[in-house]
């Protein structure tokens, strides 16, 4: 079952709380509502996907890094990938434990990779720089580190090419054609660097299965060949990038099962630990956007729907052309006519939308609106174009009550962050 439904009075709920009561009892801005029940069942498949192997479910930060929520999903078993010095610092915060986490990421900064040393957390090698970064960061810690190497496995994950990360022509990973040289380092620093693993990571929102398999097969003949030249290599980290149902056609996509059987006796054959590396997955259809509707217009040959959320946001469909699904909170009369609405927000540019040509009944001033599967890079993308906050969050507990788990920044929060930033006082 799935925490947003509409139940037989025609009314959107979360669990049973009606979206339309959480809306008069909250400041009137947008909100993000989540379901804390949806996401421990989301960490819940995934663990009965993966019984009987030895894994770790590395749960991506960036997809989402409200602290009330790491705090639950590392109270549930998970650990924590992060991509950025100061994700780690926050997974730190939040309790995750370090053997549980994995540092990835193209770019990443001495400083951040000695603080990684530190504290024992997996590091993924992505290129020779990164590499030689590592040793550096090893002495100053002075700590061993153990690393995988980030391979790119030049495999088409069929997305969008800005979610595409597995192709020969991305910045991301080792190619093959290098692997040795990256072996023969590992070599010659017997000090500083532990080869424990490979990983790869192909794309976000993949919807076919058979890529993670494709992928898995290059992955454990690479393991194979590491295997073969006397390194103890026992960890294979397949990535994130599962997708969900964002359409809400009822079509039958992949679940976590599907996804750790196609991998499972490949697993097992080479006597493997497996990581995984879920964002979307395990958040994004825990919560929606609410929003509230400010007017309806016309222009042209087209209808809209301004509501009081945005690309600030939440900037999905602007930046990927994501769908996103819209519905409105309360049921239409009747008769309603159902007209095709552009779902814009108030922001000074065309790319402000949230959805385009979706049919709905022509909705009242003030009426609930909300757009589906917004926890996963919702959120953590807002930001505050046009001065707009960035909203609050709330969650409908087991017990269907609903508690702010983030408060919405206002305008004096960020006044005082100007006066900071700028040196100007406050009422100059
Ligand atoms: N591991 C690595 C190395 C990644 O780069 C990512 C996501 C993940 C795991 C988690 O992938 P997931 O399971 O969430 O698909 N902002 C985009 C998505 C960017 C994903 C980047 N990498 C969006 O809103 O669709």
């Amino acid at each position: 079952e799935h925490c947003f439904s509409k139940k037989a009075d025609g009314f959107l709920y979360c669990e049973d709380v009606k979206v339309q009561d959480v809306m008069e009892t909250v400041e009137k801005r947008p909100f993000y509502l989540y379901s804390k029940p949806q996401i421990t069942r989301n960490v819940v498949a995934y663990k009965q996907a993966l019984e009987g192997l030895n894994s770790i479910i590395g749960y991506a930060i960036k997809a989402n890094n409200n602290y009330k929520i790491l705090e639950h999903l590392r109270k549930l078993g998970c650990g924590a990938v992060l991509v950025s010095g100061n994700e780690l610092r926050l997974a730190l915060r939040a309790g995750f434990d370090p053997t549980k986490c994995i540092f990835n990421g193209n770019g990443k900064l001495l400083e951040d990779l000695v603080l990684a040393a530190q504290e024992g957390v997996f590091v993924n090698v992505d290129s020779e720089f990164d590499l030689e970064n590592i040793v550096v960061a090893s002495r100053i810690a002075g700590k061993k580190v153990n690393v995988l190497l980030r391979i790119n496995p030049d495999v088409d994950p069929q997305v969008h090419p800005y979610v595409a990360t597995g192709n020969k022509n991305s910045k991301f990973g080792i190619r093959n054609e290098k692997l040795q040289w990256f072996l023969d380092a590992v070599k010659a620093h017997p000090n500083e660097l532990k080869l424990v693993g490979a990983h790869c990571h192909l794309g976000s929102t993949i919807t076919k299965v058979d890529i993670f398999r494709d992928a898995a097969v290059l992955m454990v003949n690479y393991i194979d060949k590491i295997r073969a030249q006397g390194f103890e290599v026992d960890y294979l980290n397949i990535g994130g990038g599962l997708g969900i149902d964002y359409y809400h056609t009822g079509a039958v996509l992949p679940k976590p099962r599907n996804l750790i059987d196609t991998v499972r006796e490949l697993v097992l054959s080479r006597n493997l630990n497996l990581i995984i590396e879920p964002g979307r997955s395990l958040i994004a259809n825990t919560c929606c956007l609410v929003n509230h509707v400010t007017g309806v217009k016309t222009n042209g040959t087209k209808n809209f729907i301004v509501i009081d959320g945005s690309m600030a946001e939440l900037i999905r469909p602007s930046l990927y052309d994501a769908y996103q699904h819209i519905e409105l909170v309360s049921p239409a009369p009747q008769d309603a006519e159902i007209s095709k609405f552009d779902v814009v927000g108030p922001v000074c540019e065309s790319a402000d939308f949230l959805g385009k040509e979706r049919e709905l009944p022509t909705p009242d001033r003030g009426a609930g609106l909300v757009v589906h599967d917004a926890g996963a890079y919702c959120m953590s993308m807002a930001s505050t174009y046009n001065l707009k906050m960035r909203p609050p969050e709330y969650w409908v507990e087991e017990d269907g009550s609903v508690s702010k788990i983030r408060h919405g920044e206002t305008f004096e929060d960020n006044m005082r962050f100007f006066e900071a930033l700028f040196d100007i006082p406050l009422d100059s």
